[in-house]
């Protein structure tokens, strides 16, 4: 079933470790990931090979945040417990795919990703006329693709990667996908789920191939989700049989798109490292109190008796984002009749941060001060990751023929 609908998924995202995490990825990021914890099997991962494409010599940073991105991760609320946490380089299945990828993924396909050639703009001082750079979206679908994920949460910048992933994966399925004797062997595999669930797959494939019925569609590949007396083979066939091609070994992802994180930076541009305007997750609350308290505000207000307008405010947007309408309403009084200054109104915002980072920077404290705890969450994640990796990577040498003894 799709997104929408709710049924469980398997979720993939990842983040390359290139700093400290601050708000901006508290609000637009995390807070996402520890809803989706929830409500699916979620596996997230510290994309540091992502990172070495554009840090390729300057690696130590890499080093120095990949521990503690994952400290981030589990203080902002990411559970062991609901989610697997990873690193992308201890799983070096991803990479086997990525080889593998690359031989059927025409090179027009990544020069033509916007992504590409904006970064390469926007970090003119680094040279990125690299081999791996422009194979940096099709390590990613290698990422997703390699634990069959089917939502893959990211920011609006992303969602060209995911369908770069798509069109890989169908490529993939188109050419490695048809075997000799398909039809026979997917109506044999519809036998095998038992008469009801067999025939009920019968009926939504019809309704799908005959009147487009969409749902018949989403339906019948919930019930594929659940049969539990598969092979994998099997269930591929019954997946591709579906929709009348070949097999689906790689199933194709969806993007879910990350509501707009409208966190303001200290100036009023978007939070991000690169523009200096950030509060980290882990600032003590003295540093979080000073920078709040001298961020700027409106210009037009030079003393303290010169009214002010909150729409040319920076301060206005961390009230948008963390205070409620009475003491908006307050703000807005006060600001354009001079009534309150900058510093009180400025207060019920400090108030609010600090109340929000309080018990992220406790529960990084604790894993601070553990970081063998830290350590063996990694661990298991990284085994756990690898478990679903290989078993994808036996299915694709499979299909493609890379089976000798
Ligand atoms: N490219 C992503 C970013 O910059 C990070 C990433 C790498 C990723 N692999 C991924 C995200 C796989 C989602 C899925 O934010
Ligand atoms: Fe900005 Fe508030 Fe000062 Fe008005 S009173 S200029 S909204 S900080």
């Amino acid at each position: 079933m799709n997104a929408a609908s709710g049924t469980s998924q398997r979720i993939l995202s990842g983040m390359r470790p290139t700093g400290r995490l601050h708000l901006g990825h508290y609000h637009g990021v995390l807070k996402n990931w520890v809803e989706l914890q929830h409500r699916h099997e979620c596996f997230f991962f510290v994309a540091d090979w992502h990172a070495l494409t554009t840090e390729y010599d300057n690696s130590q940073i890499i080093a120095n945040n990949v521990h503690e991105m994952v400290v981030d991760w589990l203080a902002c609320g990411i559970n062991p417990g609901s989610a697997r946490m990873f690193i992308q380089s201890k799983v070096p299945e991803h990479a086997e795919l990525h080889l593998l990828l690359s031989m059927i993924t025409p090179l027009s396909w990544l020069e033509r990703v916007p992504t590409y050639k904006d970064q390469q703009e926007k970090l003119k001082e680094k040279d990125l006329a690299t081999y791996g750079f422009l194979g940096y979206p099709l390590l990613q679908s290698a990422d997703i693709l390699i634990y069959r994920a089917t939502g893959v949460p990211v920011g609006e910048d992303q969602v060209v990667h995911v369908e770069l992933t798509r069109e890989v994966a169908r490529r993939f399925n188109h050419i490695y996908g048809t075997e000799p004797g398909f039809e026979e062997k997917a109506e044999a595999a519809a036998r095998k789920m038992g008469k009801k669930a067999g025939k009920l797959y019968q009926k939504l494939r019809t309704a799908y191939q005959e009147q487009g019925d969409t749902e018949a569609l989403e339906t019948a590949r919930a019930l594929l989700e659940d049969q539990q007396n598969l092979t994998l083979a099997d269930r591929e066939r019954l997946f591709g049989y579906l929709e009348g091609g070949g097999r689906i070994i790689l199933p194709e992802p969806q993007a879910l798109l990350t509501p707009a994180s409208k966190m303001p930076g200290l100036d009023g541009n978007k939070m991000s490292k690169s523009y200096g305007n950030t509060i980290s997750l882990r600032d003590e609350p003295e540093a979080v109190e000073k920078k709040l308290r001298t961020m700027p505000t409106d210009t037009n207000r030079v003393r303290r008796t010169d009214p002010g307008d909150p729409k040319r405010c920076p301060v206005w947007q961390l009230h948008e984002v963390y205070t409620n309408e009475e003491v908006r309403g307050w703000v807005q009084e006060g600001c354009t009749s001079a009534g309150i200054g900058c510093l009180d109104c400025k207060q019920p915002v400090v108030d609010a941060v600090l109340a929000e980072l309080a018990p992220i920077r406790e529960r990084a404290l604790e894993y601070e001060r553990n970081p063998g705890e830290v350590r063996s969450i990694i661990a298991e994640g990284n085994e756990a990751a690898r478990t679903q990796a290989r078993e994808t990577l036996a299915e694709v040498r499979r299909a493609i023929g890379l089976e000798y003894s």
